[in-house]
């Protein structure tokens, strides 16, 4: 094979933490990856990197050798003391360096290996891995491919065993930062969003909306899929104080959390 093929890169979506996500046509692309690219993030998150090592044992085959190489995160820089343009311009420049590390690293391997990126979740939802393989494939000829995945709120979803929102009304995915500047925007052009789903809300700011829309129903889940699943749901002003407890309770006990949330408004 020329050393100017175009790489293959499998971009797999594993689902949102739990090997049972691990679709039939992510096993089959999990199979054919001779190269996983890994994030190494460091502290706690090794449990992360635990659960994507268990998913390759599950579901690779024992005759197909791989390797796992984990390539240390970049530092990023505290996210919350930023305004959006300077947190924009961080993420850009965390793109950029992960961009280097993984060029650097595809370029050493043989022309012919499958390169694969096991992705949380879905890869279409807050995740950077399609912008940064489309950023590699800039600097080298790539043919990439992608599979989807069980995101944590479809996850969150059938735990509670609901449907996020009410008969024909939509669904708005978005994240903590931005969750209740946006509510607020929709009710003051008389609009609703339908029902909220929140990730990446690592201080609850739903909490900002208990005192004035306590009728708010709230389906909350930390480690959704897990073994240590979480679950709580009812009103908003009910509830809130309860959640914030568990979740710090939860990030003291296993030293880190991921949860997310789906706030549907009072009829
Ligand atoms: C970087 S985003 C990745 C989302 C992922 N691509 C997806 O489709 O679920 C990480 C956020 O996803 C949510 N999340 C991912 N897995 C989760 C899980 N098992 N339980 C609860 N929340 C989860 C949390 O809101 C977390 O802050």
């Amino acid at each position: 094979m020329s050393p100017n093929a175009a790489r293959r890169i499998h971009v797999i979506g594993i689902g949102a933490g739990s090997p049972g996500h691990v679709t039939a046509e992510a096993a089959e692309a999990l199979a054919e990856v001779d190269v996983f690219l890994v994030a190494d993030k460091g502290g706690a998150k090794d449990d992360l990197v635990a659960v994507r090592r268990a998913i390759c044992d599950r579901f690779i085959p024992a005759d197909h050798p791989y390797e796992f190489v984990t390539v240390p995160d970049p530092q990023r820089g505290p996210d919350a003391e930023r305004d959006s343009a300077a947190y924009a311009q961080g993420v850009r420049d965390w793109h950029a360096a992960r961009t280097d590390a993984y060029v650097r690293i595809i370029e050493d391997l043989p022309a012919d290996a499958v390169v694969g990126f096991l992705v949380w979740g879905d890869p279409a939802f807050y995740d950077s891995t399609i912008r940064i393989v489309d950023a590699i494939g800039e600097r080298i000829a790539t043919t990439v491919r992608v599979i989807p995945g069980i995101s944590a709120f479809q996850t969150l979803a059938a735990a509670h065993g609901i449907v996020l929102h009410r008969v024909g009304e939509p669904v708005h995915v978005t994240t903590g930062r931005r969750l209740v500047d946006e509510w607020r925007a929709a009710e003051a052009a008389g609009l609703t969003l339908g029902t909220v789903v929140v990730m990446l809300d690592g201080h609850l700011h739903c909490r900002e909306l208990a005192a004035t829309r306590p009728d708010t129903e709230i389906h909350w889940g930390a480690y959704v899929g897990m073994p240590q699943q979480e679950l709580r749901s009812g009103r908003l002003a009910d509830v809130i104080d309860e959640i914030v407890g568990v979740r710090a309770a939860l990030r003291e006990e296993h030293g880190w959390v991921m949860d997310v949330y789906a706030l549907t408004p009072a009829p």
